[in-house]
């Protein structure tokens, strides 16, 4: 059980932009050869970083490194020049599939309303099974009551861990030949929550948590994961998941921050149309995808308190302008479901708001899917939110709002109420006819009506050797690196180090929630063969050369189910003979962060990070030997003085199973990393500022501005880069005219390495007052040591507009600058 009940005008680059040539490299990467331009631009701008070269990353007289290996990039190899370029592509929608439309008419015409009710209930697995964990069987009885009685349209989740390929075959296709004895034969849609990888099939490829596949800033690795995600879960018989998570984590309290994409909704909607993609493909009846299900729309992750579940107040201009573009993006590139914001916005609970799930989502963003509740919240506007005194009122108000199945999922309720609606005359069986018709299509379009049943053949799919290369790669371009004092990284093979502290032999810290059961927590689930950080450290530079001492531990609370109890109980193990260790050793990795959790059981009430842990980090520190400090966490918990006090922090995220390789190569120089950090880095606890806050935020008095630990979009390499060359297309634009931006980014190290280049646009004075800042376009490219590219954008008028007091987007006239790489330049939108 979950839980018990609960482009420039080509771009139109001006005379001085003479058109790169492409050259193929040795090592078959495309590379422009940069075309000498002697002009400059015109620049407005008194005392700012202007057009000199600005050079970011390490030191340029780091010691000469070997070049990577092409191969040691991963399999997904390909640069993304312009992220623009790739949204684009990635957000087509695919031709139709087959009209099914006379075939749902035909369907609805002969369903009884008891049927199309079916068609809206949704229970979870226990309803039809004994046992649980790996003892889970069919319950023949419960499964004709469920099917065979009531009809019901969809079953979801685990009961309570991730279960072998055979097991969901068995349990998909008992399910699947119940509906088939049916009258009508209608096929059951099965759900379950693939948040990173397909974390409930035994054996499963997992990848970094969102949080890390967004630092990764490469949405074509994004989409080449969520394909193998898909794909396996597909092979499981399973064609639907609840991801991926489109909510804006803009509260680091939030327990499920790590299942964001940050804080940007820009990365975010590029992410998360990767991922759309990835996850449905061209052609969602294929056996290779699956339906995805956005979530949790919208305005769940912005909780006041920090705590899932609990109020947020977000007026509709800020709604719309930070957390309804993931969606609509995703909308828009033809995601088959959505799933509802399980919270309230405005003291209006995401289940019944009307505004949001019908006039935007429908008439406005025109999705044709169908929108299903979360877990058990029809019941919760009786007895948590307290907007409905009955169940049966509630079950009127959020179908009326516009929910189509309700995840009720432990009984019966939902559709005796619905059933007694309709015949009240309550709920017109015009909406019931509706929603039945958004699920049959679904379905339709999943191929369910051809073939419900699990394929056998794709057993084979599961957990390929060929997928793990991915994920490395994932989690290696997660790694950000973010402090490193004196090129203290990376370490050489030939030291005697100490690793220690809770996250250091941690699969669990490594993965966080949703893996092999709900919170993350069950350790005898995960794979015995994928190395912790500290594992991998020991193999990389020998046994003998490393000393384990682990400090404190973070640990379930004992006795208590590992289903639905977090992994956050902190305690001193050793600290004294770490202190000791580190003495005699040359260097420490110090590994701190969080254990695993999600949902409501991991609200914690300070980001302050653990006592025991800060204690181990003192202890450490005293010492004076040099400390690595490793972060292994879903959410930036604060270390002002433990990150102050270390010569370099590597910022982990939550990477997978493969994430301890990547920790260990990165450290050790076998990867150079080029992660970006996709949220701002408190400084501390109330420090709670995005980055683009306002511009006279920053204004400090000595005291209150804006001091992150570490910055938005910030992350070091091995190599350095060098920007010159900001070229705006045109000082003035008008009309729906485009403006070109070129930059020219150069390795001046001495390293291949991988750097994304940001762009930003800064509207200087706005009706409703402007951010100081706001990201509009991304690359993420390859370079040769000393290898040069221009890489053009084109910035539309709408990427220069905001939503105005109105609630409307506007583009006001006047003056923008756009900052790429420390470069600016000022342009006039008439
Ligand atoms: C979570 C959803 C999840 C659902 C099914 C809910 O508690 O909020 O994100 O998809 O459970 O497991």
């Amino acid at each position: 059980m979950k839980r018990a009940a609960l482009t420039l005008a080509a771009v139109a680059l001006s005379a001085c932009f003479a058109l790169p040539l492409l050259k193929a490299s040795t090592t078959g990467i495309l590379y422009e050869q940069r075309a000498a331009c002697a002009s400059s631009a015109n620049k407005r701008d008194g005392d700012e970083a202007t057009n000199a070269n600005y050079v970011s990353g390490a030191r340029s007289d780091d010691p000469p490194e070997q070049s990577i290996p092409a191969d040691d990039r991963g399999p997904v190899t390909s640069d993304i020049n312009d992220s623009d370029e790739f949204f684009q592509s990635a957000i087509r929608t695919p031709a139709p599939a087959r009209d099914h439309s006379k075939a749902i008419e035909a369907l609805l015409k002969q369903m009884t309303l008891e049927e199309k009710v079916g068609q809206m209930t949704q229970l979870q697995i226990g309803m039809i099974s004994t046992g649980k964990d790996q003892n889970i069987r069919i319950d023949a009885a419960k499964l004709e009551k469920a099917i065979g009685r009531y009809g019901v349209g969809s079953i979801l989740n685990v009961q309570d861990q991730a279960l072998p390929l055979d097991r969901w075959h068995d349990i998909v296709g008992r399910i699947q030949e119940a509906a088939q004895r049916t009258r009508l034969k209608i096929p059951v849609i099965y759900g379950i929550d693939s948040i990173h990888g397909a974390n409930y099939v035994q054996g499963s490829t997992l990848f970094p948590q969102e949080i890390g596949m967004a630092a990764t800033w490469n949405p074509e690795l994004m989409k080449r994961a969520e394909e193998i995600t898909a794909s396996e879960t597909r092979a499981a018989g399973i064609p639907w998941s609840f991801s991926p998570v489109l909510d804006i984590g803009r509260q680091p309290l939030w327990p499920r921050f790590y299942e964001t994409f940050g804080e940007d909704p820009y990365l975010a909607k590029v992410m998360g149309v990767a991922f759309v993609r990835g996850m449905e493909g061209t052609d969602v009846s294929s056996p290779d995808h699956v339906a995805s299900c956005l979530k949790h729309y919208m305005g769940y992750s912005f909780p006041l308190s920090g705590r899932d579940r609990t109020p947020a107040w977000i007026p509709e201009n800020d709604l719309r302008e930070y957390f309804l573009p993931t969606f609509a993006a995703a909308v828009k590139a033809g995601a088959h479901t959505v799933m509802v914001n399980s919270a309230e916005i405005n003291g209006i609970p995401g289940h019944v708001n009307r505004h949001i799930l019908t006039d935007i989502l429908r008439d406005e963003l025109g999705f044709k899917g169908f929108v299903v509740s979360d877990w058990e919240d029809i019941k919760k506007l009786v007895n948590v939110w307290r907007v409905a005194a009955t169940e049966k009122d509630a079950t009127r108000m959020a179908v009326m709002a516009g929910i189509d199945m309700s995840m009720v999922p432990s009984d019966y309720s939902f559709s005796d109420n619905l059933i007694a609606l309709v015949k009240e005359g309550t709920v017109p069986q015009s909406r019931i006819d509706e929603a039945v018709r958004r699920i049959l299509k679904v379905k339709f379009e999943l191929g369910l009506f051809d073939n419900p049943m699990p394929n056998p053949a794709l057993k084979s799919k599961v957990g390929l050797p060929e997928s793990r290369p991915t994920s490395l790669q994932a989690a290696h371009e997660s790694m950000t690196l973010l402090k490193n004092t004196n090129n203290l990284l990376p370490l050489s093979k030939n030291q005697k180090v100490l690793v220690t502290g809770p996250t250091a032999d941690s699969l669990i810290s490594l993965n966080n929630g949703w893996t092999y059961v709900w919170q993350g927590s069950e350790e005898s689930l995960y794979p015995k063969d994928r190395p912790t950080i500290r594992r991998a450290i020991e193999t990389k530079i020998g046994a003998a050369n490393v000393t384990y001492v682990p400090g404190t531990t973070i640990m379930r609370r004992q006795g208590s189910p590992s289903n639905n109890t977090p992994t956050n109980l902190e305690a001193e193990v050793d600290i004294a003979a770490a202190a000791r260790a580190a003495r005699s050793a040359d260097v420490v990795v110090l590994c701190l962060g969080e254990g695993s959790y999600t949902e409501t059981p991991g609200n914690i009430p300070d980001l302050t990070l653990g006592e025991p842990q800060r204690k181990l980090a003192e202890a450490i520190e005293a010492t004076g030997k040099p400390v690595v400090l490793v972060l292994v966490e879903g959410r930036p918990r604060i270390v002002n003085q433990i990150a102050d006090a270390a010569g370099a922090v590597l910022m982990a995220y939550n990477p997978g199973n493969e994430g301890g390789q990547a920790v260990a190569d990165v450290l050790f120089g076998d990867f150079n990393p080029s992660g970006k950090l996709p949220f701002t880095y408190p400084r501390t606890p109330n420090g709670l500022m995005t980055y683009d806050h306002k511009a006279f935020e920053n204004e400090t008095f000595d005291n209150a501005g804006f001091s992150p630990q570490f910055e938005f979009g910030q992350g070091l390499s091995f190599t350095t880069f060098a920007y010159s060359d900001l070229r705006l297309s045109d000082k003035t634009i008008s009309g729906n005219a485009d403006l070109g931006v070129s930059v020219t980014v150069t390795n001046s190290g001495r390293r291949a390495g991988k750097e994304v280049v940001q762009l930003y646009v800064s509207d200087l004075v706005a009706s409703l007052s402007p951010a100081g800042k706001r990201l509009k376009r991304f690359a993420k490219v390859y370079l040769e040591s000393g290898q040069s590219r221009t890489l053009t954008f084109k910035l539309r008028r709408e990427d220069l507009s905001f939503i105005g007091a109105d609630n409307r987007a506007v583009v006001e006239p006047g003056d923008f600058e756009v900052t790429i790489g420390g470069l600016k330049e000022r342009f006039t939108l008439k």
